[in-house]
């Protein structure tokens, strides 16, 4: 039931990015973000930002807000362009697809990353319908969460070979920006401030079972499932769950926040999808 209706928002995200796909010169600078945008992917910060909002207020219109989620596709789809890249984790293949920087080169792929990334705060302002006091806030909030105190600070701690502590890095890298993404679904449906901190302990919770799942997927997974290389993180020398803990124990560690994220919503009136997506997060193929 959970996999037919996500693949629905999927499908739906994919034809909104779609609609949003920025037009102009140097066509190589637009056809490199194209590439990467239209490449694939589970989709999975867009939909937590509308299944945030409709826990919350299940009527709502997502038509009014669609610049929230699709402005958190381009973001995240900037951070696997510069994570790809030679200088970080030197990737050859995303989304089943040749890597932005082996197709475009390394110039173009930085750029296209910075444009995506710039891009993404440009599609929040032009946003009709939300009030202006909530814009600013999710542009706090993101900001924050995907910038220096949150995604980038992750992806430095995770290049930095004398940097140990994974926790930080998971924490950083990936689950304040899966966070930001449940709390801005908060905002936006005028959920009221307890519920909001519910949202975001929920989306915590699942960002750090993402990323260790992510890296048992690493150690155990296959190259064909995943879309890109497997067993590169020992290759690379990345501090991972699995290298600090073991495989199983990283699972176990994986199931504990999936428990602690379903946990955070007891007081969420709607929150069936969010269940089954916390639950669906540890139950991707290895
Ligand atoms: C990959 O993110 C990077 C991590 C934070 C582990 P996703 O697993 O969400 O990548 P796509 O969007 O589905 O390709
Ligand atoms: C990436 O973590 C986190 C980002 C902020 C992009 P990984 O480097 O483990 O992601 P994959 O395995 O390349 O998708
Ligand atoms: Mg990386
Ligand atoms: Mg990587
Ligand atoms: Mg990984």
């Amino acid at each position: 039931m959970i996999l037919e209706y996500l693949q629905k928002q999927v499908d739906f995200f994919n034809k909104k990015i779609g609609d949003f796909i920025p037009s102009g010169e140097p066509k190589i600078l637009f056809d490199a973000m194209r590439y990467s945008l239209t490449a694939g992917g589970k989709r999975i910060r867009p939909i937590l930002v509308v299944e945030s909002a409709k826990s919350v207020k299940p009527g709502i219109d997502i038509n009014t807000f669609i610049e929230i989620p699709v402005a958190c596709e381009f973001i995240h789809t900037y951070s696997l362009i510069h994570d790809d890249l030679p200088a970080m984790d030197d990737d050859d293949f995303r989304r089943g697809k040749p890597t932005c920087h082996k197709v475009f080169g390394e110039a173009m792929a930085i750029l296209a990353g910075d444009g995506l990334l710039t891009h993404a705060f440009n599609l929040i302002s032009l946003n009709k319908f939300l009030e202006s006091e909530k814009l600013i806030r999710i542009i706090n909030i993101l900001s924050e969460k995907v910038g220096i105190y949150g995604m980038v600070a992750g992806q430095a701690a995770d290049m930095d070979k004398n940097f140990r502590d994974v926790e930080f890095i998971h924490t950083h890298k990936t689950a304040k920006f899966i966070e930001a993404c449940c709390e801005i679904g908060g905002v936006i449906g005028s959920a009221d401030e307890s519920q909001i901190k519910y949202l975001r302990d929920y989306g915590y919770a699942i960002g750090m079972a993402f990323q260790i799942w992510d890296d048992v997927l690493d150690e155990i997974g296959e190259e064909e499932k995943l879309g890109k290389k497997a067993h590169k993180d020992k290759e690379k020398d990345k501090i991972t769950y699995p290298l600090v803990y073991g495989v199983e124990r990283s699972k176990e560690m994986a199931r504990n926040y999936v428990e602690k994220a379903i946990t955070s919503l007891k007081d969420i009136p709607n929150r069936d999808i969010l269940v089954n997506i916390a639950k669906f997060i540890i139950s991707r193929e290895v």
